[in-house]
């Protein structure tokens, strides 16, 4: 086994780490308006299943590989199988999605940090409670030339310079500090959501099951937002597995985060719902909530206060946006310093770059640039269905071949029992999962994304 080169100091370090990595705009936006669309409770059943089984099991393959080998997916996967070096297409493949998802992160990331500011300086409680007015500002924004592109760049930069600071005193050491303070920051928005008058219906549409609406289409978002919302199938856990120390349960590990992700998506849709019934509002998806719909919500309450939850808000989306934002862009940064043997630094400031030009195009896309369309969608729908479809899947579904059934069983057993010193009562579920149900369920979210 290789040795240990960087490392998060402790389990704690490695779960806050990867709890912000998973926690971002998936959890906020995404999940609760999938599961009130597809059939509130009985998405839930389904997405929970889909989380524990299928999005946990890859979230320990890729931390096998990662701790196994102490290598980015640019080596890992050809560390442990010398003889087939192709494998490490995986790598390229995890590469081009981070790189797309990334420069869409920084823009919508970008986005909020600009709504924070303007919940802060009054300009979105000056709106009213014009609907229209409200989607108006958000199409004008989102479409204009520089503001947009401006946050954007201010949070990329953020992001480079912690992943500057390196794993513990970066990476570590922010998400120590920001994952609590985003705990308490929804648990607050809940209690003031769930005190509002009729706050029970927002309730009841999150969670009250209707199997009429869990379509095919339904179970297939599930799956893919598992993924998504896990943060797997794009190397990223590979690279955060790297940094486990050796010592860590990689099981255990993996419920804490699988658990702790899945508990933050319900609460935000605690926070969200039953404000937005209680104002007799319709739920949006999308930016639509997000943008359009809850700072409605916020200007029905006395103007103070409405402020301050919307400040509230979106200062929570910022944080869970960055945690996310900086596994992202660590992802390429330390692939490109293993393939390349560049340093830390300068990987870091070349993608930071890269990437804020590839949301510069994504941005363009939405406004200056809309005529210009790659099958039928304009760049940021193309980028989106990139990202949210096709990329993770087909990456997923290679990682968990690659775990199953090409590297060699003794280092998946080794791996995950720590050299024989931990009971793995689970293993042969684990493999079972790995070898079988993973790739049929991946294979099912690709054929039914390419066809549609
Ligand atoms: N899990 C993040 C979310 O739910 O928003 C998104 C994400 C982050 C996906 C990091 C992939 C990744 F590597």
């Amino acid at each position: 086994m290789a040795e240990q080169k960087n490392s998060f100091s402790s389990s704690i370090g490695a779960i806050m780490a990867a709890v912000g990595s998973a926690v971002g705009l998936g959890n906020i936006w995404r999940f609760p308006y999938i599961c009130g669309k597809y059939g509130g409770g009985a998405f839930l059943i389904v997405y929970l299943l889909f989380v524990f089984l299928i999005g946990m099991v890859l979230m320990m393959s890729e931390f096998v590989i990662g701790r196994r080998t102490q290598h980015t997916p640019a080596k890992a996967f050809s560390t442990l199988r010398p003889d087939k070096k192709g494998w490490n297409i995986i790598g390229v493949v995890g590469v081009f999605t981070l790189f797309f998802i990334v420069s869409q992160y920084h823009l919508v990331s970008g986005w909020v940090t600009s709504y924070f500011v303007d919940s802060c300086t009054g300009t979105l409680a000056g709106l009213g409670q014009n609907a229209d007015a409200i989607s108006q500002y958000f199409a004008d924004f989102s479409s204009s030339v520089w503001r947009p592109i401006i946050f954007a760049t201010i949070f990329a930069v953020i992001t480079g310079i912690i992943i500057t600071g390196g794993v513990q005193k970066g990476i570590e050491r922010i998400s120590k500090i920001l994952m609590p303070f985003l705990l308490i920051l929804i648990l607050v928005l809940c209690v003031r959501s769930l005190t509002l008058p009729g706050a029970s219906k927002g309730l009841a549409y999150l969670f009250t099951p209707d199997f009429s609406k869990l379509t095919g289409e339904g179970i297939l978002a599930a799956l893919g937002q598992a993924l998504f919302s896990l943060s797997v199938g794009m190397g990223v856990m590979v690279v955060y597995g790297s940094y486990i120390p050796v010592d860590d349960n990689l099981f255990k590990t993996s419920i804490w985060i699988t658990a702790s992700d899945t508990l933050i998506a319900i609460l935000a849709g605690v926070a969200i719902f039953p404000a937005v019934f209680s104002c007799g509002l319709e739920p949006a998806g999308g930016p639509g909530l997000v943008f359009c719909v809850l700072p409605q919500v916020f200007n029905t309450m006395p103007a103070v206060v409405g402020s301050i939850f919307a400040a509230l808000f979106f200062l929570l989306v910022v944080v869970a946006a960055l945690t996310s934002n900086i596994s992202l862009l660590e992802g390429l940064a330390a692939w490109l310093s293993e393939t390349a043997n560049t340093p830390r630094r300068k990987s870091t400031l070349i993608f930071t770059v890269c990437t804020i030009l590839m949301a510069c195009v994504v941005s363009l896309g939405n406004g200056a640039w809309s005529d210009f369309h790659i099958f039928g969608n304009n760049i940021f729908d193309f980028v989106d269905r990139l990202n949210s479809i096709y990329m993770p899947p087909i990456c997923a579904l290679l990682t968990v071949i690659f775990l199953g059934w090409v590297m060699p069983e003794k280092d998946v057993r080794d791996e995950l029992s720590n050299h024989g010193t931990l009971k793995i009562g689970y293993y042969k579920v684990f493999l079972f999962l790995a070898r079988f149900v993973a790739p049929i369920a991946l294979i099912a979210v690709l054929v039914s994304g390419i066809m549609n």
